[in-house]
């Protein structure tokens, strides 16, 4: 009988019915801990993000802080999340391709810890904006160019992405020789982001390597010397049984030694690295549950399982092509002798949770627990068919706290206005 941090799921569906969002309280920690513990290195300083897009609430900002982690937003929302919950705003880094003067404004009065610009645009909007009074940490995000193998939506660093500026662009340097000698700028260094759920740890090591050969390159042609980076996230997590999980023990103080070794080699002033992981934080750690409605089998033999969720919980699947795997609560010793597919209740052939699952045979109100749910679910959730978003709970050592209430009818007309 599958339990979360020592509560079963029967408990967990009785307490706060379905679909629910559910997350392992000491798994986000472990992480956490994980990544602290394993981006180090003795010659360099290092900070680790946490990028809230995959998961962000009051209460999991609490946790990040209480963990020692920094905090990545791209959007006043998330920046406003995170300092009700308290977040020190001195460990926020702001992102984001398409910031407006007001966040930009925003970030400068609640004197964020980084500002990543974007482009030249923003660039020229920030130093319009800065004074004496406050001078901003600032880095830019560049572009290396690097294919990592992941799914194409999201990739992020070929050279015509939609992000920063490619290391190729002649006007990368300009930019940085303006921002450097700019009296209220003190800017540290390049942001870059090569994409997500990378599980090539070479991809990894060819970012440091190709940033930092940019970095020398700075250095030539200009004398600046840059002192800090950030080389995003990205880090795969396991998805399926069958996947394989990348191993941040190994891969962290690896990426860190490479820095070392090239700043050492090219002689860089390099003494501050950051990393911004999202979806390894949470990913594994969440869970969604849902009550299965009803079955249906087609004339072609195909099996459905209709949960009490769909894709307005679960967008991953129709947009990324994304495979996950459940089990059925109190039959997780049977034998996996059926195949389904698991669809939800919106109006939209595409809305498939699970394209193909061998499952014990299930019957309706059997608990379906769909793994590897806590990044970019309850952070991607939508009003679809107006339904309503799932509660979300922490579990741990058998207690259960909501975090984020269930969403209830009123609540969704709370915005609504009549006509007449
Ligand atoms: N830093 C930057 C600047 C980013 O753009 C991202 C993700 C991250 C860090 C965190 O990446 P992670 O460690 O989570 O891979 N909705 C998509 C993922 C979009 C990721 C966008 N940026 C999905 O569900 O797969």
């Amino acid at each position: 009988m599958t339990k979360i941090g020592g509560v079963t799921l029967e408990q967990l569906k009785n307490t706060y019915q379905t679909p629910l969002y559910i997350f392992d309280e000491d798994k986000i920690r472990e992480q956490c801990q994980t990544f602290k513990k394993h981006f180090k290195h003795p010659e360099l300083k290092t900070d680790v993000i946490y990028a809230s897009k995959a998961f962000l609430t009051i209460g999991m900002a609490e946790l990040i802080h209480s963990e020692g982690l920094w905090l990545d937003c791209v959007s006043q929302g998330e920046v406003y999340t995170a300092l009700k919950a308290g977040f020190p705003s001195e460990h926020i880094a702001l992102h984001g391709n398409n910031k407006t003067k007001e966040e930009l404004d925003v970030a400068l009065q609640f004197k964020i810890g980084v500002i990543v610009l974007d482009n030249p645009y923003e660039a020229d909007m920030l130093m319009e904006l800065v004074n004496e009074k406050h001078i901003p940490k600032v880095m830019l995000r560049i572009n290396p160019g690097i294919d990592a193998h992941t799914h194409d939506y999201i990739k992020t660093s070929l050279l015509d992405s939609k992000f920063g500026l490619s290391i190729q662009d002649p006007s990368v340097i300009s930019m940085i020789e303006k921002l450097v000698k700019h009296p209220f700028v003190n800017f540290l260094g390049t942001h870059s982001h090569i994409g997500s759920q990378i599980l090539e740890e070479n991809s990894f090591y060819d970012h440091v390597r190709t940033v930092l050969e940019f970095y020398a390159s700075i250095k030539e042609k200009t004398g600046i010397n840059l002192t800090e980076v950030n080389f995003g996230g990205g880090f795969g997590i396991k998805y399926l049984e069958s996947d394989a999980r990348l191993d941040l023990k190994n891969v962290l103080p690896k990426m860190l030694e490479e820095v070392y070794q090239i700043k050492t080699r090219l002689n860089l002033a390099v003494e501050k690295v950051y990393i911004e992981p999202g979806r390894s934080i949470v990913g594994e750690a969440g869970y969604t549950l849902y009550t299965i409605n009803q079955v249906k089998t087609t004339i072609n033999g195909k099996n459905y399982m209709f949960i009490d969720g769909s894709m307005n919980d679960h967008i991953r699947t129709a947009l990324y092509q994304a495979k996950y795997d459940a089990l059925v609560f109190g039959k997780e010793d049977l034998k996996k002798n059926r195949l389904y597919t698991v669809a939800g209740k919106a109006c939209e052939s595409g809305d498939i949770i699970i394209h193909d699952i061998l499952l014990p045979e299930v019957k309706p109100n059997d608990l379906l627990l769909v793994k590897s749910t806590g990044a970019y679910h309850y952070s991607m959730a939508s009003h679809y068919n107006r339904l309503t978003i799932p509660a979300v709970v922490f579990v741990k050592d058998g207690k259960s706290k909501v975090i984020v209430k269930r969403e209830s009818f009123m609540d969704l007309l709370s915005h609504d206005e009549h006509l007449v």
